[in-house]
């Protein structure tokens, strides 16, 4: 449970709330055509830390008390983004990508249902997270006119943000450069990297801090720097992810063990060594808290979460 003070009071959100709006707002089991509903339904709700919903809800408490607006806006993008990573994920563990058969303890959505059920429910997702936010935007306008007249700008623009992010010029584009590299006669170096796991991974982190800030009403100068937390939050994270790729266990992860290994990945680990990929980890946390320091409110509980998440 992460709590925080902002404006003088204290705000709490619990991971069960955050699995209530995705079970609530994803199609329910048996409604539509075949196994699409309960694939999308194992797929997302089947575990997860829920940091980029976690984030984008903090985010957006950071710049505001109203939890009316934030149930309309906040709520259905935090559930958008973690439509969208679930999709991610789901493509990314396809045979034609990581080919894993374990994600967060169970069978990958293709072991579960098959390759072609797999890629269906990927994209089911990705259309999906599109639909929570048309809804929310309907929502605002037909139950909240007001807000809607006063708010609309800021939905549309967040919605810009979420979609781009994780689109062809940011985490899509990163997964390329992951499956790809970047030709073959180029050696790959710390630049090379870091811009993988900027796009693949960091954009969509980067998309739920300004996210929620936009949402919420803040202006430019705290929404790039929340740009920049999401950067350099990102970049570790994925960075930290390599390495329990070497050194986690399954029970650990619910991961398959080894899996950049297996499929030849260019890492931090791999081309530099775990001991640089951890004091890489540990100057990008650094400058990370510095950096959420310069935010307003009570930051301590959220330092306290990415504590934890980068440990080593
Ligand atoms: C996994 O992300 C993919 C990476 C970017 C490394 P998470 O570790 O946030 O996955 P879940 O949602 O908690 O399973
Ligand atoms: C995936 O990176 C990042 C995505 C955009 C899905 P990884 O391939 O390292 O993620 P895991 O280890 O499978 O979770
Ligand atoms: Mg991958
Ligand atoms: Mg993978
Ligand atoms: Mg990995």
């Amino acid at each position: 449970m992460i709590s925080f003070i902002a404006g003088g009071k204290t705000k709490v959100i619990d991971l069960q709330t955050i699995e209530n709006l995705l079970g609530e707002s994803l199609p329910q089991e048996g409604e539509g055509y075949g196994v699409l509903s309960e694939a999308m339904r194992y797929s997302v709700l089947g575990g997860g830390k829920r940091l980029r919903a976690i984030m984008l809800i903090e985010s957006f408490r950071l710049f505001s008390d109203d939890r009316e607006l934030e149930k309309y806006t906040a709520h259905p993008f935090a559930c958008a983004i973690e439509c969208i990573h679930g999709y991610s994920l789901v493509h990314d563990d396809l045979p034609a990508m990581d080919n894993d058969e374990y994600r967060r303890g169970s069978l990958t959505t293709h072991k579960k249902f098959g390759h072609a059920m797999g890629i269906l429910t990927g994209d089911a997702l990705l259309n999906y997270s599109m639909e929570i936010v048309a809804k929310a935007g309907e929502n605002l306008a037909k139950y909240k006119p007001d807000y809607y007249l006063d708010n609309m700008h800021n939905f549309i623009s967040a919605t810009g943000v979420l979609f781009r992010k994780a689109g062809c010029f940011g985490m899509i584009g990163g997964q390329v450069l992951d499956v790809e590299g970047f030709g073959d006669d180029r050696k790959i170096d710390t630049e090379d990297l870091s811009l993988i796991c900027e796009l693949k991974t960091a954009r969509l982190f980067q998309a739920a801090l300004c996210c929620g800030a936009i949402l919420a009403g803040a202006d430019e100068t705290a929404v790039s720097l929340l740009d920049e937390i999401g950067y350099l939050m990102g970049l570790a994270f994925q960075i930290r992810d390599d390495i329990l790729d070497v050194t986690a266990t399954f029970s650990e992860t619910g991961k398959d063990v080894s899996s950049d290994e297996k499929n030849n990945k260019s890492t931090f680990v791999s081309i530099y060594g775990l001991d640089f990929a951890r004091d890489k980890v540990r100057s990008l946390y650094e400058e990370m808290t510095e950096k959420l320091n310069r935010l307003p409110g009570d930051k301590s509980e959220f330092c306290k979460l990415f504590e934890k998440l980068y440990s080593l």
